[in-house]
């Protein structure tokens, strides 16, 4: 899929960047051209020579280089490429590029691209969560631009753990070819899916949870970038390796969910299928709660936003598509008929969460779903199928329903 691509490759000033060198020779190793520029603060960690070596090409740094400028240029630079990996993606050139500030090389081609951008940040994990770049993720998730990773793990600060580490070259190798692949029929649109559980915390050991995989979430985020959609999935914590080619927001709580969905709109379809839990604990202890000789604890809960209902009710940003699930255990199709109604959205995919479904290891959990679509023209019984058969026929029917993109003439 890699073969005869121009890869134009952006290596920002962080420790991942000797992960980059990797990156080149795995692009090159598919049949991908690739051209590298490299940030001032990247030729600290690794230099343009190792770069040049590995991509056969000069590596260009400077903005006003009259060499470079003669040769190819950097408009040209931007324009000269199938695909732009910023890899390691800083905080800092995420900001720039948020912002569109162009003041060296590498911001600047990136301002000037009119190309498919992918981003593989690479920062410490407080950097990560800082709400500055929580919100210039968000801008350019939708501004069109498509994330791998980060990653969790230890990071190279002795004793610092999270979020943070770059993406594995073959994980970007892969968003590669998903970003490359599609121009599918979801081209051109944003696509916002929730997936997984929401944990509720009790006190700092314990939390409410329900037992949802996040396998039907996942599956359609992964179809939804298949079919060409710049997609952010926002998770609850799951056991599941991020989709390729997709922006990833991990939550917690549904509180955080609700926050981590308003941020990434505006889109095109937003689809539903956390299982959000509807109740947290009214109060969160502190420290651990005592079981020594104390009576048993009440647990008073207090009510969780609904996030699904919040955003199909939206007056300005409402996606065109809202998608809900209905997990039910008991009149699966009424239940959840008159769910759709009370929660505004467009469509509901009810599934039946009882021990009864029939479905090795439960609807919830397990690899299969059987679904009833329920929107305004009534209900569609659809086969029992595994979650990813499940999700490309969901795709497809957005992608009917959104129809084709229109372009100004
Ligand atoms: O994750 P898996 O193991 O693959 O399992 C898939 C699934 C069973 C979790 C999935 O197919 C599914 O049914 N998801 C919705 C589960 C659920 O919470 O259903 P509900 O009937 O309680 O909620 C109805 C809808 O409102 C859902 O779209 C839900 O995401 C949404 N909701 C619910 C509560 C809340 N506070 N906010 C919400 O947005």
């Amino acid at each position: 899929m890699l073969a005869h691509k121009r890869i134009l490759l952006v290596i920002g000033g962080g420790i991942a960047a000797y992960k980059s060198l990797d990156l080149i020779r795995r692009l090159k190793e598919r049949g991908a051209s690739v051209r590298v520029i490299m940030t001032a603060a990247a030729q600290h960690f690794v230099t343009p020579l190792a770069a040049g070596a590995l991509s056969h090409t000069k590596v260009f740094t400077e903005l006003f280089d009259r060499e470079a400028e003669h040769d190819i240029g950097h408009i040209r630079l931007s324009r000269e490429a199938d695909l732009v990996i910023v890899a390691p993606a800083t905080a800092d050139l995420m900001a720039k590029m948020a912002h569109g500030l162009a003041d060296d090389l590498a911001s600047a081609v990136l301002l000037a691209s009119d190309k498919p951008v992918l981003v593989a940040p690479a920062m410490n994990p407080l950097m990560w969560a800082n709400p500055a770049t929580a919100r210039n993720v968000a801008q350019l998730a939708a501004d069109g631009v498509a994330f791998v990773g980060p990653n969790a793990g230890a990071m190279a600060e002795r004793g610092e753990d999270g979020p943070g580490r770059m993406a594995e070259p073959l994980e970007i190798v892969a968003a590669a070819e998903t970003r490359l692949a599609v121009a599918g029929p979801l081209t051109g649109r944003h696509v916002l899916v929730t997936s997984g559980p929401t944990h509720e915390p009790i006190d700092p050991v314990r939390y409410i949870a329900n037992r949802s995989s996040g396998k039907q979430g996942h599956a359609i985020a992964a179809a939804a970038a298949r079919a060409g959609a710049q997609v952010t999935l926002v998770s609850g914590p799951v056991n599941l390796p991020d989709p390729a080619g997709v922006a990833v927001r991990h939550v917690e709580t549904a509180r955080e969910m609700l926050a981590a969905v308003e941020a990434a709109l505006p889109a095109d379809a937003a689809i539903f299928a956390a299982a959000v839990a509807d109740w947290r604990a009214a109060t969160e202890a502190g420290e651990k709660m005592k079981k020594d000789g104390q009576a048993i604890p009440a647990l008073p809960l207090a009510e969780n936003p609904d996030i699904l209902a919040t955003v199909a009710r939206l007056a300005n940003r409402r996606p065109r598509l809202v998608i809900g699930f209905a997990a039910e255990t008991e009149n699966v199709v009424a239940y959840a008929q008159v769910k759709r109604l009370r929660k505004g959205c467009d469509w509901i995919l009810a599934n039946d969460v009882s021990p009864r479904s029939g479905i090795d290891g439960g609807v919830m959990g397990g690899d299969e779903n059987l679904i009833h679509l329920i929107s305004e023209k009534g209900v569609e019984h659809w086969p029992r199928a595994s979650k990813a058969e499940v999700a490309e026929r969901l795709v497809a029917r957005v992608a009917t329903a959104l129809g084709p993109l229109e372009t100004l003439s």
